[in-house]
C-alpha cells in the first residue's frame, strides 16, 4: 500500500518513555504515564509519538536490548497497557511508532539463551558466531560501547560477535529463518494497531566481520525491501530508518517513493559537524556554520521528489539543541525558538524530542549521576587512557545521552511533576523556570512557537512540497532560505548569532509580505536582524 502518503504533513513526537511520566511512584516513567499525558501532545499538535523501545528487557542499554520483542516491560506496564495506549492515541488521531531493535537482541532473550546451549541447537545460527581459542579474538573489532566486539562462550570454544554491550548480541540476517520471525512479530504488532515502527541502527544488520564490515553491508538492501515488503507494505504505516552511515545515495534507497524500504530516513551528517574529523563524538570541535549549510543545502536539494528525510535537531542519544547551538543562558527563548523556525521551515518530516518543546536544556551532572552505560564506560576507558577527569567531564556534559533522557518538566512541584517517588535519574535543577505549566499559560512561550510551527505545516502546502533554495550561502551568522511551490513561496531568515547584524531582504522582497511566524513580536526591521531573531514570510 502505503500509498497515501500522510506522513508527509505529519510531525512526530519522540517519547523516552523512562523520562516522561511516571503514574506509579516507582521513579520510572510508564504507559500510564504517558496515556495521561495524550491531551497535552494534542494540544501541541502533533500526529505520531515515535516511542522508544517498552518490550521486555534487562535495561542494560535502556531497552535497546529486548528480551522478548512480544511482551511490555513490567517497568513500564503491561500490554493491555499498551494495548489502552494505542486506542487512547487514536481516538485523539495520533499514531503510536514503535521502536524495533533488530539489529540484536538482550543476552536475555529465549533466542540467546537456547543459542548458547550448544551449536547443535536451533536458535545457535540466530546468532552471529566464529571458531577461535580464548584470548584471541577473531579479528580486533571494537564494540560502539567499549571493549573488543567478540565475546568469548567457553562452553562452546566461540566468539559471538556484538557491535553494542555484551548484553546485545548481534542477530545473523543471513538466516532466512530469523528474519521470518521478526517478520510474524511484526505483523502481530501491526494487528495490535501500531501505526508505524522507527528501525533502530538498521544500516547494521548485514553486518560481515570477517571483512570488518558494519553499517552498508552488500546484502543491506536486499534485506531491507524483503522486511518491507513481508510487512509494512500490507498496511499504510509510516516507517523510519535510523541510518548514521547514510549518504544522500543511500538515503534514496532507504526511501524510495515507490515505498520498497521505509517512508524516510533518519540520518545525521548534519548532527556530526561538531566534533573533530575521524574522531569520536566526545572530541569536540566548534560548530562549522557553514558546513551546516551545506549539508542541509544539499540534502535538501538531493532528496527533493526522490526521497525523503526526517528533520531533527534531537533525540535520546544526543544533547540537547538550545545547549549545543543555541545559547541556553541569555537566549534560551529567542534561540530555541530560531532553531526550530531553521528546521520545521524545510522539506521533510519534523521531529519533536521531549521538552525540545519548552526548550529544555542540558544538565551538568557529576559522574555519580549520570546512569548511562555509554557514558559510564567512556568515562572509565579515558580515565584508564590517562586524560584529565575535567576533560572527560567536559566532553560529556556536552554530548552524553543524559541530556536527553533527564525528567520532562512538567511543572514547578518536586521532581518536575514527573514522579511522587524518586526519579531514576536526577531532574533538572531549572524545571522551576522551565516546565509545561508555565509556558503552556504563557503564549509567548517555546511551546505555544512550537505549535504554531505545526499549524503552519498543516495550513500550507508549500512546507510539504516547496523546492528548497539557499541564499547567502557565504554569510557567516544568517541561514536564510526560500521555499517555491506553485503560486506560493515562502522565505525563511535565522539570525544564527548573539549579534545584532544588518541585513537587507533578498531581491523580490518587500518586507510588506506576510509574516507567517517571527520570534520578536514587534514588527520586524527590514535592515537588521536581533540576536538570534527568525521569521518566515509568506507570499501567494
Ligand atoms: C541506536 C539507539 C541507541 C542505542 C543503539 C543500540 O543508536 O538510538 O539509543 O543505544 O541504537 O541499540
Ligand atoms: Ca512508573
Amino acid at each position: 500500500m502505503q500509498e497515501s502518503k500522510w506522513w508527509k504533513n505529519a510531525v512526530v513526537y519522540q517519547i523516552y518513555p523512562r523520562s516522561f511520566k511516571d503514574s506509579n511512584g516507582d521513579g520510572i516513567g510508564d504507559l500510564q504515564g504517558i496515556i495521561r499525558k495524550l491531551d497535552y501532545l494534542k494540544e501541541l499538535g502533533i500526529d505520531a509519538i515515535w516511542l522508544s523501545p517498552v518490550c521486555r528487557s534487562p535495561q542494560d542499554d535502556n531497552g535497546y536490548d529486548i528480551s522478548d520483542y512480544r511482551d511490555i516491560d513490567s517497568m513500564f506496564g503491561s500490554l493491555k497497557d499498551m494495548e489502552e495506549l494505542i486506542k487512547e492515541a487514536g481516538e485523539r488521531n495520533i499514531r503510536i511508532i514503535m521502536d524495533l531493535v533488530l539489529n540484536h537482541s538482550s543476552d536475555e532473550h529465549l533466542w540467546f539463551r537456547e543459542a548458547r546451549k550448544s551449536k547443535e541447537n536451533p536458535y545457535h545460527d540466530y546468532y552471529v558466531w566464529r571458531d577461535g581459542t580464548e584470548g584471541l579474538p577473531p579479528n580486533d573489532m571494537r564494540a560502539c560501547f567499549g571493549g573488543s566486539a567478540w565475546e568469548w562462550v567457553p562452553e562452546l570454544s566461540q566468539y559471538y560477535f556484538h557491535q553494542f554491550s555484551v548484553k546485545q548480541p548481534d542477530l545473523n540476517w543471513e538466516n532466512p529463518k530469523l528474519r521470518q520471525e521478526i517478520y510474524d512479530m511484526i505483523l502481530w504488532w501491526m494487528e495490535k494497531g501500531v501505526g508505524g515502527f522507527r528501525l533502530d541502527v538498521i544500516d547494521q544488520i548485514a553486518k560481515e566481520p570477517d571483512l570488518k564490515i558494519t553499517n552498508n553491508g552488500p546484502r543491506l538492501h536486499e534485506y531491507i525491501r524483503e522486511l518491507s515488503k513481508e510487512t509494512f507494505r500490507k498496511g499504510d504505516l509510516i516507517t523510519v530508518g535510523e541510518a548514521w552511515g547514510a549518504n544522500t545515495e543511500l538515503a534514496k534507497l532507504y526511501s524510495n517513493p515507490d515505498g520498497s524500504e521505509f517512508s524516510m530516513v533518519f540520518q545525521f551528517e548534519h548532527i556530526n559537524l561538531d566534533q573533530q574529523p575521524d574522531k569520536e563524538k566526545w572530541d569536540l570541535a566548534p560548530l562549522d556554520f557553514l558546513k551546516l549549510k551545506q549539508v542541509f543545502a544539499k540534502w535538501q536539494r538531493e532528496l527533493y521528489r526522490t526521497g525523503w528525510n526526517s528533520l531533527f535537531w534531537n533525540n535520546h542519544d544526543l544533547p540537547r539543541i538550545v545547549s549545543r547551538w543555541g545559547n541556553d543562558k541569555d537566549y534560551r527563548e529567542k534561540s530555541a525558538k530560531m532553531l526550530a523556525t531553521l528546521l520545521h521551515g524545510m522539506q521533510g518530516t519534523p521531529y519533536i524530542y521531549q521538552g525540545e518543546e519548552l526548550g529544555m536544556t542540558n544538565a551538568e551532572f557529576g559522574i555519580e549521576d549520570y546512569r548511562d552505560i555509554e557514558t559510564l564506560n567512556v568515562y572509565h576507558e579515558r580515565l584508564d587512557k590517562g586524560y584529565q577527569k575535567e576533560d572527560i567531564l567536559n566532553s560529556i556534559h556536552a554530548k552524553g545521552r543524559d541530556n536527553a533522557r533527564t525528567p520532562m518538566q512538567w511543572d514547578d512541584s518536586p521532581n518536575a511533576g514527573f514522579s511522587e517517588g524518586t526519579p531514576w535519574i536526577r531532574v533538572n535543577g531549572n524545571y522551576r523556570e522551565i516546565n509545561a505549566k508555565q509556558e503552556m499559560a504563557d503564549k509567548g512561550s517555546v511551546f505555544h512557537y512550537y505549535k504554531k510551527l505545526i499549524g503552519l505545516r498543516k495550513t500550507y502546502e508549500v512546507f510539504a512540497d516547496g523546492k528548497f533554495e539557499l541564499l547567502l550561502e557565504e554569510a557567516k551568522d544568517i541561514f536564510a532560505y526560500t521555499r517555491t511551490s506553485e503560486g506560493e513561496k515562502l522565505l525563511i531568515i535565522c539570525n544564527f548569532h548573539e549579534k545584532e547584524i544588518p541585513f537587507l531582504l533578498p531581491e523580490g522582497w518587500s518586507g510588506k509580505e506576510e509574516i507567517l511566524i517571527a520570534n520578536y513580536n514587534e514588527i520586524a526591521e527590514t535592515e537588521k536582524l536581533r540576536p538570534y531573531e527568525a521569521r518566515i514570510y509568506r507570499k501567494a
